[in-house]
């Protein structure tokens, strides 16, 4: 049983289908050679047939002797291959319908054959088997006489075995052509259905070794059809599943690590406590610092949470128009960035009276998510400079950082789920890497758009667009 492969289905099909023209083709040929072949043959007698009326008809006058008449009857049988008789029958004989002959001299099927020419027709057997040669026979009879008074018959016998040896051998010449064009036809089906399956093939075990979690390379197909675009496509997609199962990966090492981290120090100092080793005039200052790292798991679970929350589309915003200047002063208020302890000056810009039409608390989240980002990645006494300008009906804001900038290879997928460019997370400041990914959900859930440019080593810079 063949396996159902694309490969065989596409070989085996083209091969029945060439075996099958060939066939064909071979048949008709050797069927239209044969045809000739007995054509030309009657063709010769027939010509041949005009001639020994023309010798008779020279006996007859006697300008030539019997023997000369039986030598040209000789000569004319052997360049036509063929025996030639010429019965000259008395006219008794001719007018007795019974037509009494020497049967013995006659094959079975001439004495019908005769009555035939003698009443004046034409008789001719492509093949007929006769007693006189032991063989096959192409037989062609022809009457002959002097206007319409029939004197007798010429009869040609071309033995066929010459013509089927020749026929053989062109028959031989069909079919053998036609086996090596089968061959050849095969050789070229086989390798161009090997071309045509062999990147199906690469794919199919990149896409089991991939299903299996096994790392391979990009599949290398250089077909330059929809093979190699279909190829493409899933190096693309492998190259994906690779970044998000990285993703993954770097997530539950946050993950375990940011809660794992508070827990250890609020286990510890907690521990501390009940064997009595931190002495109870310090337990304000270890209760304080397991308040901390409380708030910090408070946070970090927070985030976790919202960000499900808008992902699932929970929130709703709650739109409504504020003035812009005076929002972003009450978050700088608020949050006391402005007296950061790294002494980076904080510069804002931007138009008096300048409204928009948001959600001003989830607006408010956004800018501290930002600002917070830009005081984290400066350095001591950088610059963040806030500009904002009325863009489309809406508003554009900057906020943009001397700080340590984004490597272009982080560059594109800092606004993804936990991504955070520095892995070894043994940055004091690092966080869990979903500030931005809440930001640009909430930016986009306003219907605008956020997009980060960085130098390396330089700064950074954030632009948000707000629709009006
Ligand atoms: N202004 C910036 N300068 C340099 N790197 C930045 C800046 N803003 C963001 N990044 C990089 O992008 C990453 C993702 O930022 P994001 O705010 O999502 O995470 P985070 O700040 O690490 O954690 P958190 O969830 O606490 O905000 C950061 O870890 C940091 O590497
Ligand atoms: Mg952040």
């Amino acid at each position: 049983m063949v396996k159902k492969t694309i490969f065989s289905k596409l070989f085996f099909t083209y091969l029945i289908l060439i075996i099958a023209v060939m066939a064909v083709i071979a048949v008709l040929l050797s069927y239209a050679f044969n045809n000739y072949v007995f054509g030309e043959k009657q063709q010769e007698m027939r010509a041949a047939a005009a001639e020994t009326v023309l010798l008779l008809g020279k006996y007859e006058q006697a300008e030539i002797t019997y023997s000369e008449l039986n030598d040209s009857l000789d000569i004319l049988g052997s360049m036509t291959g063929s025996r030639i008789y010429a019965i000259r029958l008395n006219p008794e004989v001719l007018a007795n319908k019974n037509l009494v002959l020497d049967k013995e001299l006659l094959d079975a099927y001439l004495f019908e054959d005769l009555k035939s020419i003698l009443q004046g027709k034409e008789v001719s057997r492509k093949k007929q088997y006769s007693d006189r040669f032991a063989a096959d026979v192409a037989f062609l009879g022809v009457p002959y006489g002097q206007g319409n008074m029939i004197e007798g018959a010429i009869l040609f016998f071309a033995p066929l075995d010459e013509i089927y040896a020749y026929i053989q051998k062109i028959n031989m010449i069909i079919w053998c052509s036609a086996l090596v064009a089968v061959i050849l036809s095969g050789i070229m089906i086989y390798l161009t259905a090997l071309k045509i399956t062999r990147p199906l093939k690469i794919m199919e075990e990149g896409a089991i070794q991939l299903a299996a979690g096994e790392q391979i390379n990009d599949l290398a197909v250089h077909s330059g059809d929809e093979l190699e675009k279909m190829a493409k496509a899933f190096n693309n997609m492998k190259n994906q599943i690779n970044t998000a199962e990285n993703m993954r990966r770097d997530f539950m090492a946050s993950v375990s690590h940011d809660l794992r981290t508070p827990l250890t120090s609020i286990n510890g100092f907690v521990q501390g406590m009940l064997d009595g080793l931190v002495k109870p005039q310090d337990y304000p200052k270890y209760l304080n610092i397991i308040k901390t790292e409380t708030n910090r798991l408070m946070g970090l679970t927070g985030e976790i949470l919202e960000s499900a929350k808008i992902q699932s589309g929970e929130i709703t915003l709650a739109r409504k128009y504020f003035l812009v200047g005076n929002t972003l002063e009450e978050i700088l208020e608020s949050t006391g960035m402005r007296e950061n302890p790294k002494n980076i000056e904080l510069m804002m810009d931007c138009p008096d009276g300048l409204e928009i039409y948001a959600d001003q608390h989830r607006f408010k989240q956004i800018l501290i998510n930002i600002l917070d980002n830009a005081l984290k990645y400066t350095g001591k006494n950088g610059k963040i400079k806030l500009t904002v300008t009325p863009e489309d009906g809406g508003i554009k804001l900057s906020v943009q950082d001397n700080g340590k900038g984004i490597a272009p290879q982080d560059l594109p997928f800092i606004f993804e789920k936990f991504y955070r460019a520095d892995k070894s997370r043994q940055e004091v400041e690092g966080g869990t890497g979903l500030g931005l990914n809440i930001t640009k959900m909430l930016v986009e859930q306003h219907g605008g758009r956020i997009s980060a440019s960085s130098t390396y080593g330089q700064g950074t810079e954030i632009v948000i667009f707000f629709p009006g």
